[in-house]
């Protein structure tokens, strides 16, 4: 039997208070949506429909990444049960449908598949769990021989019938066929004045073939309604996958202080400190430590590679031995060949360093190409923009560029040049040869300081 799922997605998520539709928010870097996605790609699945409606615009954006997925548009949310009928027409009578939620993004695909399972080619399986704080949720109503006999919704839920703590996670499995007979005998007689899916229940019991299971990680069935929820599974999330990194080896000063928004690929002994944010793709070669408050988007770093505290890298790659910070800030397109060195307060962007060149303090290098073994003194700046246009530098090898020197550019150093510390060069430099630019120191023989007044 093939398995069709069905993304409920259509919801506003109003205690968001958001402009963004609430399955769009963002968890580990990726909306919520796209995390179920994800782990809907891990199971057998013949077919994936998400019902959208609210924030259809952004939803729609997003559905060009995902071209397999049938994007089914319920124009009005009119509850749970109405949003399954919308995409029903679509799915085939033989199959198998799964019902998940676009807003519970940490189900595990081992989870849907035991929900699966359960339902078989009869059955309606339902997802239930115990909470010790059942607030909000659908309760779950057995009779004394514990068989299920209903779904009541908290708002609907005698006091009684609020003090259960057995939940509906919203996650069930039925046959296309079944879930299309029950769905056509669903009202809206109830509180909220909604379709609810859940009424399929009562009718399934009547007619013998309802089972449940139980999930048994409670994170993995939390929904998101609020900002704090968001928060709270992101933590959620964070430690997942720092246990994971763990078992392959990477040395986390802290797992509770260390954020991935993408994806990490590392070699061994790997080590980094504790409030570290990778975002976007990032590999390390063998030996990489990264420093206390770094923050790597989109980067390369090879070999035994140090970035020491409170650095900022974007879009660099990064030579085998080099160090960086603390207090450095590569900006995309930094190329750092091996035994590179950037000290602190040093900016590169656009800008290749040769293997053993060093920019050890207060400098900025921007659209420039830098051989090896260069010295950039303290101070010095390539001066890369006109106002209007921006343009190169280009420093030989073995190049020693003086502290506080302005490089304007578009302007070359050969190689082995020294350039005389404070000079502002605006013609290219010979190679070998010391220029600078310069004016004469003076010594006034008879000036005083002058007085401090007494008021
Ligand atoms: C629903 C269940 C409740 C369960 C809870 C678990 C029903 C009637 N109730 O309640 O038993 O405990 O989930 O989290 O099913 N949606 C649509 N279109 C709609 C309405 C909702 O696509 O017209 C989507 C939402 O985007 C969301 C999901 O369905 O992803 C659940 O909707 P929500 O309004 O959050 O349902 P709950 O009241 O939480
Ligand atoms: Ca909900």
């Amino acid at each position: 039997m093939t398995v069709e799922v069905i993304v409920l997605a259509a919801g506003k998520g109003t205690r968001m208070s958001s402009n963004r539709p609430k399955v769009l928010q963002d968890l580990a870097g990726r909306p919520l949506l796209e995390h179920v996605i994800i782990t809907l790609g891990t199971l057998e699945t013949s077919r994936i429909h998400v019902v959208y409606g609210h924030g259809a615009e952004q939803i729609l954006a997003l559905s060009e990444n995902w071209p397999g997925i049938n994007w089914v548009c319920q124009a009005q949310q009119l509850g749970t049960g109405h949003a399954v009928l919308q995409a029903l027409p679509a799915v085939a009578d033989s199959a198998q449908i799964l019902v998940v939620y676009g807003d519970v993004p940490l189900i595990r695909s081992q989870t849907l598949e035991a929900v699966v399972q359960a339902a078989g080619r009869e059955h309606l399986a339902v997802l239930t769990c115990e909470l010790s704080d059942p607030t909000g949720y659908g309760r779950v109503l057995r009779d004394p021989e514990g068989c299920l006999t209903g779904i009541v919704e908290e708002k609907d839920a005698s006091s009684a019938q609020q003090a259960i703590s057995e939940i509906n996670t919203g996650f069930l499995a039925a046959p296309a066929s079944r879930l299309k007979e029950w769905l056509k005998v669903v009202d809206k007689n109830n509180s909220q004045g909604e379709y609810y899916l859940t009424d399929i229940v009562s009718h399934a019991v009547a007619a013998g073939e309802v089972v449940t299971c139980s999930a048994s990680e409670r994170d993995e069935i939390r929904g998101v309604n609020t900002q704090g929820e968001l928060a709270r599974l992101e933590r959620v999330y964070q430690l997942r996958q720092a246990e994971r990194f763990m078992n392959g080896g990477l040395s986390l000063r802290d797992p509770a202080r260390f954020d991935v928004r993408g994806t990490l690929v590392f070699a061994a002994d790997c080590s980094i400190d504790v409030n570290v944010v990778i975002d976007g793709s990032v590999t390390f070669g063998e030996r990489v430590s990264i420093g206390a408050n770094c923050f790597l988007r989109d980067c390369t770093l090879g070999d035994g590679v140090t970035v020491n505290a409170n650095s900022v890298l974007e879009g660099a790659t990064v030579g085998a031995g080099c160090s960086i910070g603390p207090f450095a800030r590569l900006r995309p397109g930094t190329e750092l060949a091996e035994n590179a060195r950037v000290g602190n307060f040093v900016e590169l962007k656009a800008a290749r360093l040769g293997h053993g060149s060093k920019a050890n303090h207060l400098a900025y290098v921007g659209d420039a190409d830098v051989g090896n073994n260069v010295n950039i003194g303290a101070g010095v700046i390539t001066c890369n923009y006109d106002g209007s246009n921006k343009h190169e530098t280009v420093i030989g090898d073995n190049a020693f560029i003086g502290s506080n020197s302005q490089l304007v550019a578009p302007v070359k150093i050969g190689a082995g040049a020294t350039i005389g510390a404070g000079s502002t060069i605006r013609r290219n430099a010979e190679k070998g040869k010391l220029t600078l630019t310069r004016n004469k120191q003076v010594t006034l023989e008879n000036w005083q300081r002058p007085k401090k007044k007494v008021r």
